[in-house]
């Protein structure tokens, strides 16, 4: 394409922020330009691929290592963590471990992403530059942990895209961030709309609790002293009332989700780490699923079935969508259905089920089936 700058310009600085607030403000053409001589084109779209479960694993573990090649056909997202939960002394041994895997596991379908150990840390600069010079062809993400705002994505940006012409890369890497700090969440709106190369966010409860001085030391999850109570009855404070526990995740969730599809890219749930308490979890990854989340990440095979299992639309939900849609014909207007009123925003909501459903049964005979497709 013709383009307004010579081959020798510099790339432009990638700040795309209001002026009053940061001075001078890119012109909007230079968003999409690559930020490094070289580097591919950034991506206009985020690619929307089935992502019900992003599914961790310690690369420097050769146990689980060794478990991969039954796991990677069973997971929409394989990552391979290289940060909390990675001992320090383990940290090298899983750089190597996850360029390893990259060079010898079969993904297919699967997308392989990893999570680098944060920028403020003594490893994330070269996990990042390991990442993507060794296998920067096989990673389709990677997750940042502890954003705090659009400047670390800046940061990242520009790099990725030096170790991207570096490495001769045709496509560009996307980034995740993870939404784990005080500060990352007031910034919430800016870190989505910092690159083309955001692809989504996580909630990340454990960093974010201890960050806001939270009093849980649960990773997710509710927490039974967070409730509400039934009104006394006959004033009886002392007699049996019914609680309802809360959810302490609402707020962060639905403002991180209206974040994210302000801003065209894709909102998780992150950790739920009481593995045996497959009930809680399903909850969980219930409520995100509802609020608007695509999908959840794994940190057990036990956690993989629930998050198939919640993040694929119900068939039964699919089924009355598509009744409403035939229903309503060309979509406008109002109709009665089973008592009910449809009308051209209900048939919206419907065809988000469906559209989720036709695009997870493409690559799913089972759940085609499920669905009646
Ligand atoms: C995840 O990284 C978390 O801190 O919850
Ligand atoms: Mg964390």
């Amino acid at each position: 394409m013709p383009s307004l700058y010579g081959s020798d310009q510099r790339p432009p600085a990638r700040r795309w922020l209001p002026r009053s607030k940061f001075g001078a403000m890119r012109n909007p053409k230079d968003f999409f330009r690559p930020l490094a001589v070289g580097a591919p084109e950034p991506v206009r779209e985020i690619p929307v691929k089935p992502s019900r479960m992003i599914h961790f694993f310690p690369p420097s573990n050769e146990k689980m290592v060794g478990k991969l090649p039954a796991i990677v056909p069973t997971v929409d997202v394989l990552l391979g963590n290289l940060e909390d939960g990675v001992p320090a002394a383990d940290k090298e041994a899983a750089r190597a471990g996850l360029v390893n895997v990259g060079k010898t596991i079969e993904f297919g379908k699967t997308q392989f992403w990893t999570r680098v150990n944060s920028l403020d840390s003594p490893w994330g600069l070269d996990d990042l530059v390991t990442a993507v010079t060794e296998i920067g062809d096989k990673l389709d993400v990677i997750m940042i942990p502890k954003v705090e705002g659009p400047e670390d994505i800046h940061y990242v940006d520009r790099l990725l895209a030096q170790l991207e012409a570096k490495a001769g890369l045709d496509r560009p890497i996307l980034v995740h961030a993870i939404l784990e700090t005080a500060r990352g969440v007031a910034n919430v709106e800016e870190i989505c709309a910092a690159s083309p190369r955001m692809q989504g966010l996580s909630l990340g409860p454990a960093d974010l609790a201890a960050n806001r001085r939270m009093k849980t030391t649960r990773v997710g999850g509710g927490h039974p002293g967070y409730l509400v109570r039934q009104d006394p009855i006959d004033g009886d404070i002392e007699g049996a009332r019914t609680i309802y526990q809360q959810d302490l995740w609402h707020y962060t969730i639905a403002r991180m989700v209206d974040a994210c599809v302000a801003n065209g890219i894709l909102p998780f749930y992150g950790p739920f780490g009481d593995i045996a308490d497959t009930v809680a979890c399903e909850d969980q990854f219930r409520n995100a699923f509802l609020l608007g989340c695509v999908g959840a990440w794994s940190l057990h095979p036990v956690q993989i079935a629930i998050a198939k299992r919640v993040f694929s639309p119900d068939p039964a939900d699919v089924a009355h969508a598509r009744r409403v849609i035939d229903a309503m014909g060309d979509g406008t207007g109002a109709i009665m259905l089973d008592g009910k009123m449809e009308d051209d925003a209900s048939v919206k909501q419907c065809r988000v089920m469906v559209e989720l459903a036709t695009s997870l049964a493409a690559d799913d005979p089972e759940l085609a089936a499920a669905y009646g497709f």
